[in-house]
């Protein structure tokens, strides 16, 4: 398994160029199951979550053309996604087991063809991640859903139908899932408690290009009405806001420059809102984000995890990383996740002044020094953590399990050392 060294110190001046955004990707590829025309997605990004996403829908029998764009300043993907028939009907547990949002299969599966198999995903590191939410609309939407070896087995012979459903939870994942699979239903669905992330903003952009009739995005309330199919259409995905908040804190940790190119403050109020709050300079521009800690004063500041628009639980690992050099007290709570904690333990290594209080909070008091240490987390986010934390350690930091980053941080090395990191990758077998 690969690991990534870093010799910790170096302040990090220069650009970053912000690859599309993973959590929108995943979603954008299944809707492209809901038609037999084409869809052609660009500005995806090169990582291992959307290959493993290719995989399963291969699998399923849909054809994937890939080309390589290149720009001058950054090299993405243009994928183009033909289902006209599908081979089979089932997710195996391989593929989800790999990569949860697989998941997203299941909406556009069963209201196009009348059935899905999916095996369940199950729990993952940071906590239960159960699928209630997904299941329970799609009943109230007339499918006969049964578990049965660890499978969910949908039907929905005579297609689903409109419901007003209301979510007990703001769930990213349930609102694509009920989106995509509303499109197709007889009737209107509503729902009520929608999440509001600029990942579903990007998903309705795709959905309605190819033919669907969906108002209410970026607020709380979906209203969907059925059509009885759906055309191709060509869709640009949105950068990815975690990618850029995760360089934003590098610049801040290092107390060092960066421009996110290609990066959307829009999308980003609540972690800029922080920074700001440090005392570190943000520039915004039409197209970029001009992070700017050389001369900043940090103190800690407390963050509260939440839905969108508030503090993203993507970004807590990271920023408590940045807390634990900061001089004073940060109080993170983390309201999303019920075991998103799991990166205190590899900082204390490194010499973080951390204690969890309860489930939910954490006090970080900001110490002069880390020191690099051999780390290891069990999820992307927290790896990342890892890797800021090294970053401003004294010596060297080994980050076991590249893998997790490589789910979802395009070229990470080529891309922290561009702006002077001392960083580089140690191929090892696996
Ligand atoms: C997505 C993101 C993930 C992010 C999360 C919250 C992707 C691929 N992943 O995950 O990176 O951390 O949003 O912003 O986009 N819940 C239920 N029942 C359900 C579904 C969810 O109780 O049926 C709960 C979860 O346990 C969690 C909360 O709702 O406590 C939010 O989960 P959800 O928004 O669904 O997260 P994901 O879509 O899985």
């Amino acid at each position: 398994m690969d690991k990534i060294k870093i010799i910790g110190g170096n302040q990090l001046i220069g650009k970053i160029f912000i690859s599309g955004a993973k959590n929108a990707a995943l979603p954008l590829i299944c809707a492209t199951l809901l038609t037999k025309e084409k869809v052609s997605l660009s500005n995806m990004p090169i990582l291992s979550d959307i290959t493993s996403l290719n995989a399963l829908l291969d699998v399923l029998g849909v054809q994937i053309e890939e080309k390589t764009v290149s720009s001058g300043k950054n090299t993405s993907k243009t994928y183009t996604y033909q289902s006209k028939n599908f081979k089979n009907l089932i997710a195996p547990y391989d593929f989800v087991r790999k990569m949860r949002a697989s998941y997203y299969v299941l909406g556009p599966l069963l209201t196009r063809e009348g059935h899905v198999e999916l095996s369940l995903p199950g729990g993952c590191a940071i906590g239960a991640r159960p699928m209630d939410i997904h299941l329970n609309s799609l009943e109230q939407m007339g499918a006969q859903i049964e578990i049965k070896n660890g499978y969910v087995i949908a039907d929905a012979k005579k297609g689903l139908k409109g419901a007003n459903i209301i979510f007990p939870k703001a769930s990213v994942g349930a609102t694509c899932n009920i989106l995509m699979a509303a499109t197709l239903a007889k009737g209107t669905t509503r729902i009520e408690n929608a999440a509001k992330e600029p990942e579903i903003g990007d998903l309705i952009d795709l959905l309605n290009a190819m033919g669907a009739h969906i108002e209410g995005r970026d607020t709380s309330v979906l209203t969907i009405e059925g059509v009885s199919k759906l055309k191709g259409a060509e869709h640009a995905v949105i950068s990815d806001r975690i990618e850029a908040g995760s360089y934003a804190i590098a610049a801040a940790i290092t107390k060092g420059k960066i421009e996110l190119l290609n990066a959307n403050p829009e999308h980003l109020l609540a972690p800029l809102n922080i920074l700001r709050a440090m005392d570190i300079k943000i520039t915004e521009k039409p197209e970029s984000i001009i992070v700017d800690a050389r001369n900043a004063d940090m103190t800690g500041q407390d963050i509260m995890t939440d839905y969108y628009p508030g503090f993203p639980t993507d970004l807590q690992a990271q920023f408590m990383a940045l807390m634990t050099v900061v001089p004073g007290a940060a109080l993170v709570t983390e309201n999303i996740w019920e075991n998103r904690f799991m990166h205190v333990p590899e900082l204390m290594r490194m010499g973080a002044n951390i204690n969890i209080h309860g489930y939910a909070s954490a006090i970080v008091r900001g110490v002069k020094k880390l020191s690099g240490a051999p780390v290891m987390a069990t999820d992307l986010r927290a790896s990342f953590a890892l890797v800021l934390a090294g970053l401003a350690a004294e010596g060297e930091t080994i980050v076991n399990r590249v893998y997790h980053l490589d789910r979802g941080y395009e070229k990470l090395e080529e891309k922290l050392k561009n702006v002077g990191a001392d960083i580089e990758r140690i191929k090892e077998p696996d």
